[in-house]
């Protein structure tokens, strides 16, 4: 039998060397998310927040596998992310981004007229308040879920409520909820000492200005929720800080 926890990367060495190898054998971004990608990681100091370019890679194509043209993202940053979910809606499509840090949204929509995307809005607020009055004209195929990880416990629960069959809905039946971070560098799983992010938790927590103490306990609430929640068929997939896939089943 094959076992679930193959030793793939031995150590920094192999894991970098794998991925790199792994992220080259896969099909390329778009010019212009390279472009602003780059931009972000050389001009911002809070770059880190973005999606990494091989992690749009991974979630680009399952959304493009799953066929999806309106897609609601909860946490936009400088709007990498966003464009990235244009380019897989394409032009007849539809983005949604809720953001509450003004100048943060102000950048993304600057990207978006750099660069032609027509197809984004973006929503300025608190998304805690945003999403449960988001009326949509039709349902979302997508919900990437990536602001602060004290809230993806109630973003999943609004979204579920929501998303009810024979109403109005925000999730399609059958759609995604793609959440970034559930992982926590491991720190969900193994909280102590013998992970070494176990220590720098405290100062990642002040460093980032959104964080909170609660973080962790809030991740593992929204994957066992999302596991035992029988309307959503669910999937933790342990790549890049833990991403978690679930699809709406009714
Ligand atoms: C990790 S970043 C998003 C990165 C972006 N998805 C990307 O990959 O390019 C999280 C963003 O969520 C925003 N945010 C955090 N909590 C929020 C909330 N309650 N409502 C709206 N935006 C929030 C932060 O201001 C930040 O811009």
């Amino acid at each position: 039998m094959k076992s679930d926890v193959p030793v793939l990367y031995p150590n920094e060495e192999v894991a970098k060397a794998v991925t790199e190898y792994a992220a080259t054998n896969s099909g390329g971004l778009p010019a212009h998310l390279h472009e602003y990608h780059d931009h972000i990681l050389n001009n911002e100091e809070k770059s880190n927040l973005t999606i990494s370019k091989y992690q749009s890679r991974a979630v680009m194509w399952l959304a493009k596998a799953a066929g999806a043209k309106r897609v609601l993202e909860i946490g936009v940053y400088m709007g990498y992310s966003s464009l990235m979910w244009s380019e897989v809606v394409g032009p007849q499509g539809k983005v949604t981004g809720l953001e509450f840090n003004p100048d943060y949204a102000e950048k993304a929509k600057a990207a978006y007229a750099k660069y032609g995307a027509t197809n984004i809005e973006v929503v300025v607020g608190d998304a805690l308040e945003q999403l449960p009055k988001l009326n949509p004209d039709q349902p979302y195929d997508l919900v990437f879920i990536d602001a602060q990880k004290s809230g993806y416990p109630a973003y999943l629960r609004t979204i579920l409520e929501r998303s009810r069959p024979g109403q109005k809905r925000l999730l399609r039946e059958g759609g995604l909820i793609v959440a970034d971070n559930v992982l926590r560098r491991g720190l969900v799983a193994l909280n102590n000492e013998a992970n070494p992010a176990y220590e720098g938790e405290a100062k990642a927590v002040q460093a980032s200005g959104y964080w909170s103490e609660d973080d962790i306990k809030c991740l593992d609430e929204f994957n066992r929720l999302m596991a035992s929640e029988k309307r959503i068929d669910a999937f933790l997939m342990p790549l890049f800080d833990g991403v978690g896939l679930g699809r709406l089943v009714d």
